[in-house]
């Protein structure tokens, strides 16, 4: 790939957060081209050989809620041969079970194309098993199974990355119409990680596009109504602390993205469609320095936030109505709102704000939302115990 260098950042305490880098080329070529021997290149190359280095130790985990078999197929087919796929399912198992029809397309499209893989139903007993005698009951319900959810389905998902071995873990959702978009992805998070001068990184893709339909036209959308509301109140939220205003922050709620495990085993995380905005609240609190830092260590080296904007339109599964917007919204600043750090007039602000879009009342607080704690508290020797790696696909960790 060649992409612009990160060259501005903005920083707090630890938190080194790019502005979006642009992407020039897809592929950037096998070696290293000595064209970019030069110091004062803005763009740089990073060679083949170095994203599949990245993709052997990548994994890939597919969060899927009843979604159509072909997206699924479809996003299968788009990551690279190297990264481990892992699907992680809470699809409906009655009347229809829809989890039994994944797992059976999933096991033949991997056979067929001879890739490793892991999937698993996040309400089934074992991976309940696996955080049970890990010393972490908190993702467990009142039925001693994972809670429903994204967050929880993605959090089941960096449990097995990391006792399948793997050092880094990126998400995809299953929804997604085009292959060629998941790939993209996929390189980009390689592209991403390899930029990382600290042990602790994460990538976030900025969609490119959005293409819909107005007036029999097609347009292509540039910010979601989600995104554009949750970005400002985080860029506000950065602002507060660093002292001047930024527009750095472009990635609030990038279901895309991906992290080196030691970052996501550090950070704490939040229910259901909050979880992508939260990453930051999590990084600012914990590492920003205003708050006691629970990792020295990681105070030390540094976290590196990279933010790239991929090339491709990004085209989902849109009939998902208003109420998952509204929800979508309340969930994103509702983290930021109930931030110990949260400054009390950014607080009122956002109040006005779920209050003007009829989502709260005036003078209510935004729901607060179930949290789990660092998934470093895992005991991962006990975990793996209790899996049965052949259940699971075809992948068993060396
Ligand atoms: P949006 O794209 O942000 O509007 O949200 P989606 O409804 O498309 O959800 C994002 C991804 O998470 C999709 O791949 C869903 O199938 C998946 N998903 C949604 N809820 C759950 C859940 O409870 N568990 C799991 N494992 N995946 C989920
Ligand atoms: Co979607």
């Amino acid at each position: 790939m060649r992409l612009e260098i990160p060259t501005s950042a903005e920083r707090f305490g630890a938190n080194l957060f790019y502005k979006v880098q642009k992407i020039y080329e897809l592929d950037g070529g096998h070696g290293v081209d000595s064209e970019f021997e030069s110091r004062y290149h803005v763009i740089q190359q990073i060679p083949y050989e170095r994203i599949h280095e990245i993709e052997k130790d990548l994994a890939i985990v597919i969060p899927v809620k009843d979604e159509r078999l072909r997206l699924l197929e479809g996003v299968l087919c788009g990551i690279p041969h190297d990264c481990l796929p892992i699907i992680l399912s809470n699809s409906k198992s009655e009347p229809i079970d829809r989890f039994r029809m994944e797992r059976s397309m999933v096991d033949t499209f991997c056979r067929y194309a001879k890739k490793k893989y892991i999937i698993a139903h996040q309400r089934s007993p074992e991976i309940a098993r696996l955080f049970l005698e890990g010393g972490y009951p908190h993702l467990i319900d009142e039925e001693g199974l994972v809670r429903h959810g994204k967050a929880e389905g993605m959090l089941a998902g960096i449990a097995l990355a990391n006792l399948a071995g793997k050092k880094y873990v990126g998400f995809i959702d299953s929804d997604n119409y085009f292959p060629g978009a998941v790939f993209e992805y996929v390189r980009i998070f390689s592209a991403g990680l390899s930029q990382g001068k600290t042990p602790y990184s994460m990538v976030r893709i900025q969609w490119h596009s959005k293409p819909k339909i107005v007036e029999n036209d097609l347009f292509f959308a540039k910010w979601g109504r989600v995104s554009r509301i949750t970005n400002q109140y985080l860029n506000q939220f950065l602002g507060h602390f660093t002292g001047y205003e930024t527009e750095v922050l472009r990635t609030g709620n990038a279901g895309e993205h991906a992290l080196s495990m030691p970052l996501a085993l550090s950070l704490d995380y939040s229910t259901g469609f909050s979880v992508e905005t939260h990453h930051f609240v999590s990084m600012m609190e914990k590492f920003g320095g205003v708050m006691p830092a629970p990792f020295p260590e990681i105070m030390k080296s540094g976290v590196e936030i990279f933010q790239i904007e991929s090339r491709n339109p990004h085209l989902h599964e849109v009939a998902k109505g208003d109420d998952h917007i509204n929800e979508m919204i309340e969930y994103s600043l509702s983290v930021l709102w109930h931030s110990a750090i949260c400054p009390a007039n950014l607080k009122t602000e956002i109040s006005t704000e779920l209050n003007r879009l009829k989502i709260i009342r005036k003078n209510a607080s935004p729901v607060k939302l179930r949290q789990y704690p660092v998934l470093s508290d895992i005991d991962f020797e006990a975990a793996g115990r209790t899996i049965d790696w052949s259940q699971h696909g075809n992948y068993i960790p060396a």
